[in-house]
């Protein structure tokens, strides 16, 4: 019998050929709205294989639905949409996509950072409103990244990309991770503790994975112990951060800014409580959105379905 992949979200023909020379497959035919969940536990119920992003929560519900199935490419690096201990008792292969969307992500980071310390979004908005007057000599001063310390939460890949590219600015670089990281050498990068990170950086960059240890580990206790003139990045997960104590410590001045690509709970809307802040720069998660690289990661996919259902080993499994 003939496999079925459920893919979904649109991906290009290219891609989708590929899968259709062998399998039969279903596509969700929209590449903004998200599949239902309704029609993604309906599609899913005879498929050997699934494509999908992080908008879709592969949970419990899901592999009792789903009893053909063998593997789930995510696309992803992340997985914290992916139960993975009822994956493995189901025995379904989990793949994602690290690597090919490293240095993507990096940059974004340090655009991120680079936007954050110039106040780049905030002079734009006022320009676009008519609201310039001229030029004065602290209009829409901002702070140098040039000689300052920053904190890497998550000396991963993405994070190690991300302080390589501060070579130039003459900055020092720590990290915290749960152990020594394998860049840490090549960046000169020292390892400190939580705390240090908080007390010593100037901006803060969480590109860690989303744990149990890590989740909601930028609360109010940690923006406490951040300078004044700190500014926090989340390239991450929105559940890095209590959102909450995040806006307030904003408010209230005890970090000078932050620059977020992913929130607790996206899409946000414009009712969101960070909506119209001042000192917050805002992206609608696009850390590793290059056509290239989401082609890179969209075949990445496809290579892991095609290896897994013809019985060859994944090219990036989660264990
Ligand atoms: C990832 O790969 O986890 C990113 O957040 C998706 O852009």
């Amino acid at each position: 019998m003939t496999k079925k992949v459920v893919v979904t979200r649109q991906i290009k023909d290219e891609h989708l050929n590929q899968l259709k020379e062998k399998f039969e497959v279903f596509m969700w035919d929209s590449a903004g709205e998200p599949l239902p969940r309704e029609q993604f536990l309906e599609e899913i119920k005879d498929a050997d294989a699934a494509l999908t992003m992080l908008s879709e929560t592969v949970d419990a519900e899901m592999f009792e639905t789903a009893k053909n199935l063998k593997v789930v490419a995510n696309l992803a690096v992340g997985y914290d949409n992916i139960n993975l201990e009822t994956a493995k008792e189901n025995d379904v292969t989990i793949t994602n996509t690290p690597e090919v969307l490293t240095e993507t992500t990096a940059e974004l980071a340090f655009t991120l950072m680079l936007t954050s310390a110039r106040r780049v979004i905030k002079a734009n908005r006022e320009l676009e409103a008519g609201d310039w007057t001229g030029w004065s000599p602290y209009h829409m001063a901002g702070t140098d990244v040039l000689g300052k310390t920053i904190g890497v939460f998550g000396m991963g890949s993405i994070g190690a990309a991300f302080a390589r590219r501060l070579k130039g600015f003459d900055c020092k670089i720590i990290y915290h991770n749960r152990s020594e990281s394998k860049y840490a050498a090549d960046l000169n990068a020292e390892l400190v503790s939580f705390d240090e990170l908080l007390e010593q950086s100037d901006f803060v960059l969480c590109a860690a994975p989303l744990t149990d240890e890590t989740k909601y580990k930028f609360d109010k206790s940690a923006f406490g112990k951040m300078k004044s003139e700190a500014h926090f990045i989340n390239i991450g997960r929105g559940a890095h951060v209590v959102e909450a104590d995040l806006k307030e410590a904003v408010e209230t001045g005890e970090i000078a800014a932050a620059a977020l690509d992913v929130f607790d709970g996206e899409p946000i809307s414009k009712d969101h409580p960070f909506i119209g802040m001042d000192n917050m720069t805002l992206l609608p998660h696009i850390g590793s959105a290059s056509v290239a690289t989401r082609d890179n990661m969209v075949q990445l996919c496809v290579d892991n379905i095609m290896n897994v259902l013809e019985g060859k080993a994944p090219l990036t499994q989660v264990k």
